[in-house]
């Protein structure tokens, strides 16, 4: 949701800033600008809607410039233009800003009456001029004026600022969404998250809730209020090759690649002699002894990651498990409370409902756990516990490797849970573990070694305006993960159904030739999956099947059948969505669309 870069040292900022924005498109791409300082030391904006590319455009003079900062827009307040492209500011400073300030128009209303006008429609110009105003005519000091501005907005902030009168300074703020402060050699950074400076330095400070920053090429003052703070400078295991796409045509397939390896790495410094073992995580199964009910809460993909587990806390662990979308999570009065174990599942740590799902749980008195792949992130760091997912760096707004990581460890936390529930004994648990460990991540590649069979059945899903995902048990729960990653990228509008529903309404939609998706992965609800799949063939349906390799099924069942290879079928979601989100990659590859950069979305949504 927007990202935010700054560069200040020895070389061209220009460069580094552009870099910085290229790697940060993930976050939203509806506009970008930057505001540097020239040779000259005076300050100059360069903005633009639509695609980085403008802004390069208009750069093409190549200004040279050791100190600037940028931004890449996701819009919230005002559509994507030239004018409500940030940065935004007056003749004294300029401020990028992610976030949203709720309470934008009385201040604007209070600042008309002070004299000052807008151009943009945006929130972040009425930040800029509130600081214009403390700083030129409150004449505050920078540090002042910035905790002055702040301590008057409402919503949620990452900033940076550039001060005219201070050309060797980025200033910086946080409150509700991410900022962190990279450290180089004669070089420092601002951005909204490691990937963007990995060319340059992997060293970072997290800016915490509150914190206002001071930047120099080689200095870093942290203050928390009026108290000066000593941070601990943390290091990044992610390599830049991590972060780019290495020959790749779209980080969405070359994070599908990463599958196999990521599940591996995420689950192989989890088990000790061959069972689940979450020590070095400081985490303890032994509360799956206590808590009488699990609730997951996530969003999106991570949610959808979150029902897999569902079902397996059901049937290996015996333990009630509830999964909730994080942005109704609040409003539905949740009956939550000591005895309860509140699991966030997230890849960014950073999305806003999931952080407010989290801090309402605590306040509530359950214990919490955090699934995240960022280290440091803002959820990591406020739930009780974590354990990492170890996926690298996810950037595809699509996410495919973050659900595949964050299935089976939630699958091996399992294992763990029903071992200490008395549940499961030893040497069964040891055998799933080895078919997690070892096997999933095999079958995985496997259906990745098949991308071009997948991919031709995709050609003609490519013109369908409508099509549904079908599926019983955890194959519906897969049916609503292919069903939003088809959505996601190809903008074909899809529905996912619980098979035996479909007679209850939705299959009076289903026409000569709408393409149906079924799951089969459940060999126990496989004969009834034949009868619902053909329900829709005898009404017309085009029916793809995605199956275990044994499933009874008839050829003349469906137009196409892809098989899954040989896997402990409680362990098949993990080829099964590898299968699906190659099917919505070549379909929206088929249709031409900009598979990284869907219309509309963003990776790290840090508004509500
Ligand atoms: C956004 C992204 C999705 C992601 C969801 C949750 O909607 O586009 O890909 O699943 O946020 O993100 P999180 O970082 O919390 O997993």
């Amino acid at each position: 949701m927007c990202g935010i870069i700054g560069y200040i040292g020895k070389e061209n900022s220009i460069k580094h800033l552009i870099e910085g924005l290229r790697a940060l498109e993930y976050r939203g791409y509806d506009s970008a600008g930057i505001a540097y300082f020239d040779e000259n030391n005076s300050l100059h904006s360069v903005k633009a809607a639509g695609r980085l590319a403008n802004v390069e455009a208009k750069l093409a003079d190549k200004p040279v410039s050791h100190c600037g900062i940028g931004h890449t827009r996701w819009a919230t307040h005002g559509a994507p233009s030239d004018v409500n492209s940030h940065p935004h500011g007056t003749a004294s400073l300029r401020i990028v800003h992610n976030g949203i300030v709720e309470n934008y128009a009385s201040i604007r209303e209070e600042l008309t009456g002070l004299g000052y006008t807008f151009e943009s429609d945006t929130d972040t110009e009425v930040a800029a001029k509130l600081l214009d105003y403390y700083y030129k005519e409150e004449k505050l000091t920078a540090h002042a004026a910035i905790e002055r501005m702040t301590s008057r907005l409402v919503g949620s902030w990452a900033l940076g600022i550039l001060f005219a009168d201070t050309p060797n300074v980025i200033w910086c703020a946080r409150k509700g969404s991410p900022l962190i402060i990279g450290v180089g050699e004669d070089e420092n950074f601002i951005a909204s998250d490691i990937t963007a400076i990995l060319k340059r330095t992997r060293n970072y400070y997290q800016l915490d809730e509150g914190e206002i920053a001071k930047v120099t090429r080689d200095t870093v003052t942290v203050w928390q209020g009026e108290k000066t703070v000593e941070k601990p400078l943390l290091t990044a295991d992610w390599d830049i090759e991590a972060a780019e796409r290495g020959g790749f045509a779209h980080f969405m397939i070359k994070e599908i690649n990463e599958e196999p390896s990521a599940i591996r790495t995420t689950l192989g410094c989890r088990i000790k002699n061959g069972l689940p073992d979450f020590a070095s995580d400081a985490f303890d199964v032994g509360i799956f002894k206590k808590v009488t009910r699990v609730h997951i809460v996530a969003c999106g993909t991570a949610m959808h990651a979150g029902l897999i587990a569902k079902g397996a806390f059901a049937s290996l662990a015996k333990l009630p498990c509830e999964v909730e979308i994080a942005s109704e999570f609040r409003y539905n009065d949740p009956l939550i409370g000591e005895g309860d174990l509140v699991i966030i599942i997230s890849q960014s740590g950073e999305t806003a409902d999931s952080l407010a799902a989290l801090r309402l749980s605590k306040e509530k008195g359950a214990a919490t756990l955090a699934i995240v792949n960022v280290i440091g992130s803002s959820i990591a760091r406020e739930a009780d516990s974590v354990i990492y997912t170890m996926a690298g760096p996810e950037i595809a707004v699509a996410s495919t490797k973050a659900y595949s990581v964050q299935t089976a460890l939630m699958y091996l936390l399992v294992i763990g849970a029903a071992m200490t529930r008395g549940k499961l004994d030893a040497d069964s648990a040891r055998s799933k573990v080895t078919e997690l460990y070892e096997r999933a991540p095999e079958a995985v590649a496997e259906m990745i070694a098949r991308e071009n069979e997948i991919g031709s059945h995709c050609k003609w899903l490519a013109e369908a305006e409508d099509l549904f995902y079908i599926g019983r048990g955890a194959d519906y729960h897969l049916a609503c993960e292919g069903s939003l990653k088809l959505k996601e990228i190809s903008y074909i509008h899809s529905e996912a159904y619980a098979a035996g529903e479909l007679k209850h309404g939705t299959i009076s939609l289903i026409t000569e030739g709408v393409p149906v998706i079924a799951l089969c992965t459940v060999p126990s609800l496989c004969e009834k999956m034949v009868s619902n799949i053909r329900e829709t063939t005898a009404r017309g349906a085009k029916a793809l099947i995605i199956c275990s390799h044994d499933a009874e099924i008839a050829d003349d069942t469906a137009s196409h059948i892809i098989r899954l290879p040989k896997i402990a079928s409680e362990l098949a979601f993990l080829p099964a969505v590898t299968v699906l989100q190659l099917i919505a990659y070549h379909t929206a590859a088929a249709r031409g669309c900009d598979i990284d950069k869907p219309r509309n979305l963003a990776k790290s949504v840090t508004v509500e």
